[in-house]
């Protein structure tokens, strides 16, 4: 008996080892995914018998949204009323609804955080915004967005994860389970492939199924692994259809594919034909309402709301109720899962938290601001030397931000001039627009530039004349010049780069990141972020060029984006697998700043790398080491990045793709060892043929490296 319990046991732990083996993220061997307080099978169960005492009127009135941002409660069943409300960086306050927070924290843009290659930190920076959800009564975050940075046009690549979708993934899976954790829904946006906001109602994204399992869905998939219980779809059309009336997309894509079983919401007004919409494995149409008249009709139906069409298309037969049952099941069963008819949303001694929530939107920054440029050691600025510092440009009086449904205004911002001044004292001079004994006379200018990226509209990549010329001044007349960057994405600083001592790229910091960034010119903070995107030279160099349509020039505003009589145009995505970094290297273009690049003011030696096996059989897990040394002076952080590059494969595959991170601390004259355990998903590509991932036996080179073009230590691996 003994004997056969421990059979037992053991059965159970291969089996679960096993499981473990499966998944495809190598380093969520020990990640711990959000497991609801009620179970999928207890919500449905209670949901279903709300339901079979419902009318079809009654429960349609669950399947599309109330009021902008509302779906109805019903206090006789004890349904809950939910709240949903954007995003990713913050809670955004609308003022024009009642009951709202009086204030919530601006955190730097989730470009920013990815910057920090920092999960645990990507891990708190969600969890303070689902308190902050839970103090306004939210119980729906409309984020994480996460689509992947394709074009640096895209105006929301602010709001997003970056290039990489390894990097994003490891980020994305933290956030989702940080914002859960506290209670409040996470929402996976938008699925999929809106990766321009040029006119995105109108656009069709024709992209490869290669490219979409091995870029676009990834970050996706760690998110519906993680446990996210809703997903938002996008408003693009996708291979032809749009994306929240997608059979292909939703019910193929998303929740055959992908596995996912919770509430699929559609992103505000983006659906057109409600049968398809209803037969899609949509759930629930949102806002549901509104602005009637910007809306195209189908079938005579004078708009296409699914709650203003259902119950006709019922009785016309052309659904059936049990289509309606289905998808107003999905939105009582998330709710009932999140335990929200037990307790309230609404937490308010969540805020006395708000401080906390500030100091992880300091110390996010702090991590995030990434150092491209420092010739002759101009930064850290050594105060002791009395330099004469001259602040200028565009964003320093004034916090800049992210547009948009994103927006997030924040409270007691910190702008540039406030935060050098507190850092510099006397030292710091500034002068809107300065004269030439000013530039010649100071020390070292610190020049401010950037964007203002907003949803709804492409910017271009090159920075207006003006700005160039400004910078292109200063430099001929001060050897000493800092620029720093504020903006979403990458921007064009050909121009002038070489001309300028230091470069400093700022993101959208938030409420609090000027201080990070005062902090990082004094060398109070040594900066340890890596871009996690490549930056072209010129944007004719980038993977998606070109994708506006022939003839079309950059808009702004809303007018345009809502605008469904104009032609549909095709975004292909010809380039294939080959985005960010494996574009640049599989065309041996040189960007200007390449992925994973970040200075620091120390320097770490890489050491003694080592693997657990030269030869594995296929599915075999690996473990490389390193050791690596804080040689320099000063502490600071590495972010140690491991490539794979298949040296033989039956498709052509990247030069070398990103597979493992770590993020290191060391002291001066400090070693530590970092290890990485790469399974089969490290070295396998998607197979179209067989619609699954594949590992091909040969060679693979793995490679330890400081930035994607810097490579340190390099080893063979045989898989047999
Ligand atoms: C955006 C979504 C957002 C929604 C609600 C849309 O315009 O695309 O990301 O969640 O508005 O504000």
């Amino acid at each position: 008996m003994k004997h056969l319990k421990f059979i037992l046991v053991l059965l159970l732990m291969t089996n679960l080892l096993s499981c473990k083996n499966e998944n495809t993220n190598p380093e969520s061997v020990a990640f711990d995914s959000y497991i609801p307080p009620v179970s999928w099978e207890e919500a449905d169960a209670k949901a279903e018998a709300l339901l079979a005492g419902m009318t079809v009127e009654e429960k349609i009135d669950y399947i599309g949204g109330h009021n902008y941002f509302f779906v109805k409660g019903n206090e006789e069943y004890n349904i809950p009323r939910l709240y949903l409300s954007d995003a990713t960086q913050g809670v955004h306050i609308r003022k024009n609804l009642d009951g709202q927070l009086e204030k919530s924290t601006a955190f730097p843009c989730p470009i920013s955080l990815t910057s920090t290659w920092n999960t645990e930190l990507a891990r708190k920076y969600a969890t303070s915004i689902g308190e902050e959800c839970r103090a306004g009564d939210i119980a729906v975050l409309l984020g994480p967005g996460m689509n992947l940075y394709r074009v640096s046009q895209n105006g929301r690549n602010f709001e997003y994860f970056g290039e990489d979708p390894y990097l994003a993934a490891r980020m994305v899976e933290n956030y989702v389970v940080g914002v859960q954790s506290t209670g409040t829904i996470a929402t996976l946006k938008h699925f999929i492939c809106n990766n321009t906001d040029f006119r995105r109602r109108t656009s069709n994204s024709v992209v490869g199924e290669r490219a979409l399992n091995e870029l676009y869905l990834p970050a996706f998939k760690a998110g519906v692994d993680a446990g996210a219980l809703a997903v938002m779809t996008a408003y693009n059309q996708v291979n032809g259809e749009w994306a929240g009336q997608s059979e292909y997309v939703i019910n193929n894509i998303l929740r055959k594919q992908l596995g996912f079983k919770w509430l699929v919401m559609t992103d505000w007004w983006s659906i057109w034909d409600p049968v398809k919409t209803i037969k899609s494995g949509q759930d629930l149409d949102m806002p549901g309402h509104g602005f009637e008249e910007n809306l195209p009709t189908f079938a005579n139906q004078p708009n296409p709301f699914l709650r203003y069409n259902a119950k006709r298309l019922v009785d016309e037969g052309k659904v059936k109720e049990e289509d309606i049952h289905r998808m107003a099941k999905s939105v009582l069963r998330v709710s009932f899962a999140m335990g929200l008819d037990k307790r309230p949303v609404k937490d308010t001694t969540l805020l006395a938290k708000f401080p906390e929530h500030k100091e992880i939107a300091l110390q996010t920054a702090r991590e995030g601001i990434v150092l491209l440029r420092n010739e002759n050691n101009i930064l850290p600025i050594d105060k002791s030397k009395s330099p004469k510092i001259l602040l200028t440009g565009m964003f320093a009086e004034k916090v800049p931000m992210g547009g948009g449904s994103a927006e997030v205004e924040g409270y007691d911002n910190i702008t540039m001039l406030q935060a050098l001044q507190d850092e510099f004292g006397d030292l710091l001079s500034y002068e809107k627009e300065p004269d030439d004994n000013q530039i010649t006379s100071a020390d070292i200018v610190i020049v401010s530039i950037g964007t203002s990226d907003s949803e709804g509209y492409d910017s271009p990549f090159e920075l207006p004349k003006e700005v160039d010329d400004m910078i292109l001044n200063v430099a001929s007349k001060n050897s000493n010049v800092i620029v720093v960057v504020n903006s979403g994405r990458g921007v064009g600083m050909t121009k002038w780069n070489n001309m300028i001592s230091g470069l400093i790229y700022s993101w959208y910091p938030g409420q609090t990141g000027n201080v990070a960034l005062a902090e990082i010119l004094s060398g109070k903070t040594n900066p340890s972020a890596k871009l996690p995107i490549s930056i072209e030279k010129k944007f004719e160099d980038s993977p998606g060029y070109p994708y506006m349509p022939e003839g079309e020039d950059f808009y702004t505003g809303w007018d345009t984006d809502f605008d469904m009589s104009l032609p549909i145009y095709d975004i292909i995505y010809d380039e294939g697998v080959f985005t960010g970094y494996r574009w640049f290297e599989k065309k041996e273009i040189e960007p200007l700043y390449p992925f994973g690049f970040g200075l620091s003011y120390t320097i770490f030696d890489y050491n003694k790398m080592k693997i657990s096996a030269s030869k594995i059989a296929s599915g075999d897990l690996v473990t490389v080491e390193c050791e690596i040394t804080n040689s320099g002076k000063k502490a600071g952080a590495e972010i140690v990045q491991l490539y794979v590059s298949d040296q033989e494969a039956s498709v052509p595959r990247p030069v070398k793709e990103l597979k493992g991170f770590k993020k290191v601390t060391l002291n001066p004259g400090e070693s530590k060892s970092v290890s990485f355990v790469l399974d089969k998903s490290a070295f396998s590509f998607w197979d179209e043929e067989s619609k699954n991932w594949k590992l091909e036996p040969g060679n693979f080179l793995i490679h330890l490296a400081t930035s994607s073009v810097n490579i340190k230590e390099t080893l063979e691996l045989e898989i047999q």
